[in-house]
Order: structure tokens, then sequence, then C-alpha cells
């Protein structure tokens, strides 16, 4: 029986502990009309975009640079995408992982910021898992989800089959070879953890699953990047991920997607905004416990990384001149440094909108490409930044079934995170990132500890005190351990 920390079983009252956010509907953040999208956002934002420019020391000409740079490059890009389709999105077995990636392989991975790893889980362990999914919805009528009249993607954090596919060796093994694409370039030395990172060592963030039925039009997840709206813009920390992409001329080439330096420290939820991730996320994810194929209302990615986020973030300071023409020339674009206008963000919004309209030139109605099929087992990740959307149809005969699984570093504000979520998951409430709800605290069959099946699955869930990988890490590993189990 591995060590249990006493705080892991404090009672939800503890006062010092993160609760789930206020309640506030699933859906809210999922209809935004094109208007809402394209609409000055609050005046205190007026003197924005003229602050970041000053701080970085870029001048206008030299941004507009960068921005033609950007835009010569997409037409480029999304014509290719728009040709391959569904192969532009790469996809290696799990012995691939087991062996570990080839060179070229990390490359296309890298370039693309997204994967769909086959094989990892068995197919009849998955679907054992969706079986008793579907057991649980029908046994316990009334779990809230969305959309909220006809839930499909539950309010359920703590399930067994959850807390067995979080824990399953393959699926930790699969985010280790992940993690490693991030952390060149962190700092290796801190006294106290705090800008440390441990890329071999998953932790574990709570997210919901989705049993999505046949036939469904209901589902509506549009182009979008979770991970913050207009906080990429207004919180002095966050920004800093994007210098290079604002320091003007050709620099934005020199963005690094896999530097997690300034993430860690920056703010991307200023609003206090249920749904919105708190932790450090490198790769958002799910495992599929169904078969999923194309038309069948999947995951749809836009597999173009650098260059999409360099688009995302210079797209506020320029506005077409006749937004009527359409034209994507960059000559018919100017400067647009003295207005609130964020096209696609949101204040209070978890994720950043994308469309058409918003972000013409990601040409995203040829661009967002739907994954390849996907077995009951295999796993799908893409970068923390990747924009993408879920399939407006389900034309399928079946479920479309996965459970939201991301790959998330130990670091210490992961460590905080994974503190509160323990407790929370003690106690069967939602995970502290998600909206308040009745949760699964009288559901008797929800998970426990006991159906994890390893010591490392044990560490991931923060039921064990982590060890240390590298000299340079016993800062993190210890302060880590002092804020999960008091040592
Ligand atoms: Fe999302």
């Amino acid at each position: 029986m591995p060590p249990t920390a006493t705080s892991a079983l404090a009672p939800p009252s503890d006062a010092t502990r993160r609760t789930s956010k206020p309640d506030k509907p699933f859906d809210d953040r999922r209809v935004v009309g094109p208007s809402a999208k394209l609409a000055p956002l609050s005046d205190h934002l007026l003197p924005l975009k003229r602050t970041i420019l000053a701080e970085l020391g870029t001048s206008p000409e030299q941004l507009e640079q960068s921005w033609r740079g950007v835009l010569a490059a997409l037409e480029v890009h999304t014509a290719k995408i728009a040709q391959q389709g569904g192969d532009a999105i790469p996809h290696v077995h799990y012995k691939d992982i087991e062996k570990g990636i080839s060179e070229e392989q990390k490359v296309i991975i890298r370039d693309a910021g997204c994967v769909v790893v086959q094989g990892a889980v068995s197919e009849e362990e998955a679907v054992g898992w969706e079986t008793s999914l579907k057991d649980l919805v029908k046994a316990h009528p009334g779990i809230q989800g969305y959309p909220s009249h006809d839930p499909q993607a539950y309010e359920l954090y703590n399930t067994q089959a959850q807390t067995r596919a979080r824990t399953h060796p393959a699926v930790l093994n699969t985010q280790k070879a992940l993690l490693k694409f991030w952390g060149s370039s962190l700092p290796r030395a801190s006294a106290d953890g705090e800008d440390l990172v441990d890329y071999d060592t998953p932790v574990s963030y709570y997210d919901r699953l989705r049993l999505r039925k046949p036939g469904d039009r209901s589902f509506v997840l549009g182009p979008h990047i979770d991970g913050g709206c207009v906080e990429r813009w207004e919180d002095p920390v966050y920004r800093k991920v994007w210098g290079k992409i604002l320091s003007g001329g050709d620099s934005w080439k020199e963005y690094d997607p896999y530097d997690a330096r300034w993430r860690l420290g920056a703010k991307q939820d200023l609003y206090g905004v249920p749904n919105q991730c708190t932790a450090h996320r490198s790769w958002q994810g799910w495992t599929s416990i169904s078969h999923n194929a194309a038309g069948e209302g999947t995951l749809q990615l836009l597999p173009m990384l650098r260059l999409a986020t360099a688009y995302v973030i210079l797209r506020p300071f320029f506005r077409p001149r006749d937004p009527s023409s359409g034209s994507l020339h960059p000559d018919d674009w100017e400067l647009d440094l003295d207005s609130a206008m964020f096209p696609g963000s949101r204040i209070g919004a978890s994720g950043q909108e994308l469309s058409v309209e918003s972000h013409p030139h990601l040409r995203l109605e040829k661009t967002m490409v739907s994954i390849p099929r996907t077995r009951p087992g295999d796993q799908v990740y893409w970068h923390c930044d990747g924009v993408h959307a879920v399939e407006g149809y389900h034309g399928g005969k079946n479920l479309s079934s996965v459970m939201y699984i991301p790959a998330a570093p130990l670091c210490m504000k992961n460590a905080r995170y994974l503190r509160d979520q323990r407790v929370n998951f003690v106690h069967g409430h939602v995970a502290p990132d998600f909206p308040a709800s009745a949760g699964e605290s009288t559901f008797p069959e929800r998970g426990t500890t006991r159906d994890i099946k390893t010591d490392e699955g044990h560490r991931a869930l923060g039921f064990m005190p982590f060890e240390v990988h590298a000299p340079e890490l016993v800062p993190l590993v210890d302060a880590a351990n002092a804020a999960l189990f008091g040592q």
C-alpha cells in the first residue's frame, strides 16, 4: 500500500484549498455570435497594444514586416494542409513510443503540434471503460453536461474508468514521450523549485468525458484555443511567451512553442472563469473508448502550430482597410494599435475563438482537418496552443466516446493544483478548475485509489511522493512533496 497523505483525506472545507469555480453553465463559452467576436472589448484594453510594443521596443513598421511575412508563409502552408487533409495529422504506433520516436517523427509532430498514438491501450480494455461509463450514466439520471438539454459531455471527473485510464502505464508512458518535446530552454537552477519542470514525471489533470450520440448536431464546438482568451495579451507574464512573435521583422520564426519558461508564471485566467485551465497543461488530449472516424463527430485540428500561433497573436494589431472587401492581400490590411479590438476574444471567456470572419488568413474552412480514424484505446494529443474543434454532426451509427486526458508535467504550479484536485477526488467532487455541481460524492461506484495499479499511477494522482530523476530537480521534488505530503 503506498503512503497516502493525511492531507489528501482532509475534508473539503479546508479554507486554504481552491474549490471548484462558481456554477456557470458548461454551454456558456461555446455559443458566441459572430458580432460578439468582432466587437471591441473593454476600454481598459485601449492602450494595451501600444504598451506591448513599447515593452519589446518594436516599431509599428517592424511589426508590419512580421505580419507580411506570416501572411506569405500562411498562403503556402494553408494550401498544403488543404491538399493533405487528414494526412497532415501525424500518427505513430505505441510500439514506436516504446522504442523511442525517431528524429524524423519528432520534427513532424513538433511542427504539426499534434499526434495520434495508436494501440496504447488494448481495445478490449478501452471498450470495457466505455461500457462502465454507459452503465454509470444510466444508473444516475440527471448528471449535468453539455449540451444542457441533452448531455453528451458529462460533468464526470472521478469515475473508475477515468482513474484507470489516467494511470494506465501505456498512457503515462506516451505522456512522458510527449512531455520531452518541452523544456529545452528552461533554467536549470532554482533554489525553491518554482522555475523547474520535471518532464519525466507526468501528473494528472482531471477533465470530463464525452459519449456523443449518433445523429447529434447539438455538440457545437467551433475552432478555438484553450488556455485563456484576452489574457494572452493582457497578462504581463503570459504575453512574454509571445516575445519573439511580437518583436518585429523575422523574429517570429525563432518562436519556440515548446519553451515553457514564461508559461509557469502566466495567468491564463484573469477573470475567474469556470472551465479555464490554471495548470501548466503541455498537451491537451483524449483517449478514445470507441471507434471514431471522420464524419462521426470527431476532433478537428489545425496541424500547423508555430505559424498559426504567430498569426493569432499578431491578428489584433491589424485590421482590413475595407471589411466588406474580404480581401486577404497584405496591402488591404493596416495597423490597428489604438482600439480594443481583439477578434475572437471576449472578456471572461475560457478560450480564444477563431472563425473564417475573425481569422480569415488561416482558411479554416479548408485547414481544420478531421483526425484519422481512431480505435478504442488510441490517444490524441495536441499542443496547448493548438487550434481545435469538434465536427458539427455525428453521422456514424455508434456512440463517439472519449475521455479527456491531457499530458502535464511535474512543476510547482501543477503540484499545487494536484494537491487540491486530490482532495476533490477523494470526496467525489468536481475538479478545481471546473464549475461546481453535485459531483459524484454519492456515487458508490466512483473511482478510488484501489483503481490505481502502479506506483507511477499513484504519483500521477498525488498519492505517493515524487522521486528525483536528476540532481538539478531536487528543489522541485522536495517542494512538490512538501506541498502534497507536508514532508
Ligand atoms: Fe478545447
